[in-house]
């Protein structure tokens, strides 16, 4: 094989509601997943150019080093090399959407039939509320250019952008979350029960589920806990439920339901996870969910909360501005917001003692053999398999 190619598609997972590809489709995704390890190669050429060329000629115009971010950002603008870059990723990520649209909307009516058929099988773990509203700040975006964000069906029982978002999650990360792109989920239920070996939670919520996939490792390694994965996004509860039946697990619920409202009783779980969740979400949400994370979790309960890492003093402005990037080209407008807050101020406005604050590395768990991150690789910025995870027990 090939030096430093990702795996390839026909290596990951399928389940009974995957979306079906073509040859082509798969050279497709192939191409793509490959494009963009590349590109993280490429981008090392971005830091080169900063110190070598954009650096000095702003020290040398103003007389004094960066003061932020968004000065970076104005001088890395006109640079040649980053602005080829920066369109090449732009590019790989529409093109990631567009080929996963044309393929699920080919078998948009199938998929359909499959995820009801599956759904009937278990009606009473999918609660679905015509009365639980898509938040003001999802239906202002398209979340990482996907035309229709998570909420959007193009006719009645649509589920074709959550089969896209499955099958797309390969592409996007050229193959670095395994098999079930769950190498984050794995990794969180790896991480509760070696830290935590005496630690049994009866009730679990996941909040922002998707499509469901980082939620059933947890319910895999839990399978006497009643888990509840919630979200706004009909179209990916319907798929996820369908998932989950088709995988064979049994203990999760899927619900439609709004984060910061919570439609449960006050201390009603052990243990409340988000998954790449906080970043998309806009405005002052992001304490009105923390407080119901609060209320709704059970004194000597956890709550733990995967992102990317979050922007520190120590972090170079040059690291925060690449970090950025997602937030102004890849249609994440509350990433930067997110990554900029301290999470112990967040945690503690919410009603966490601070000293309870903890903060981990989780490293995606990967069973696809040749699709682990090597240490020598270079880091894609926003879509690094390593991540960091902060929490608190509620005490
Ligand atoms: C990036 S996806 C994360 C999905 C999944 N947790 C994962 O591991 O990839 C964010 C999800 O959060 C949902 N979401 C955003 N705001 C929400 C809210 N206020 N209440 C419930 N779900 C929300 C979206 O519909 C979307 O499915």
């Amino acid at each position: 094989m090939a030096k430093n190619l990702p795996p390839t598609y026909d290596k990951i997972a399928k389940h009974e509601v995957f979306p079906e590809t073509t040859s082509d489709e798969k050279a497709r995704y192939n191409f793509l997943a490959s494009l963009n390890k590349h590109l993280a190669h490429v981008s090392q050429g971005n830091k080169i150019a900063y110190e070598n060329r954009v650096k000095p000629k702003f020290e040398k115009e103003k007389g004094r080093t960066f003061q932020s971010k968004n000065e970076v950002d104005d001088a890395m603008s006109d640079d040649p090399h980053y602005q080829i870059w920066s369109a090449m990723r732009r590019s790989t990520m529409e093109m990631r959407q567009q080929a996963g649209r044309s393929l699920t909307y080919r078998q948009g009516l199938k998929l359909k039939e499959k995820v009801e058929k599956l759904n009937a099988q278990k009606p009473n773990s999918l609660i679905l509320n015509d009365d639980v509203k898509v938040p003001p700040y999802l239906l202002a975006v398209d979340n990482h250019l996907m035309p229709g964000s998570y909420h959007t069906e193009l006719f009645e029982g649509d589920v074709s952008n959550a089969a896209n978002y499955d099958g797309g999650l390969f592409v996007t990360t050229a193959g670095l979350l395994g098999k079930y792109s769950d190498g984050g989920g794995k990794a969180m239920a790896d991480w509760m029960t070696t830290t935590y070996p005496d630690f049994q939670p009866k009730r679990i919520l996941d909040i922002g589920c998707g499509m469901g996939h980082n939620v059933i490792p947890i319910a895999r390694r839990y399978p006497d806990a009643e888990i509840i994965a919630i979200d706004t996004g009909r179209p990916m509860l319907k798929y996820g439920h369908a998932r989950m039946v088709a995988l064979g697990i049994e203990n999760v619920t899927f619900m439609q339901a709004e984060a910061s409202n919570l439609p449960f009783e006050a201390e009603s779980f052990d243990w409340i996870q988000t998954t790449m969740f906080l970043h998309e979400t806009g405005g002052k949400s992001i304490y009105n969910i923390m407080k119901e994370v609060y209320r709704t979790l059970k004194k000597d309960g956890i709550t733990m909360h995967i992102e990317q890492p979050q922007y520190t003093d120590d972090m170079s402005f040059y690291e925060q501005w690449i970090r950025d990037w997602d937030a102004y080209n890849n249609s994440e407008p509350y990433w930067s917001k997110m990554h900029d807050i301290d999470p112990k101020d967040l945690m503690e406005d919410c009603g966490f003692d601070r000293n309870e604050y903890m903060q981990i590395g989780a490293k995606a768990i990967n069973d696809l053999d040749d699709g682990t991150q090597k240490a020598d690789e270079p880091e894609d910025h926003g879509r690094s398999p390593i991540w960091n995870v902060f929490g608190a027990w509620k005490r």
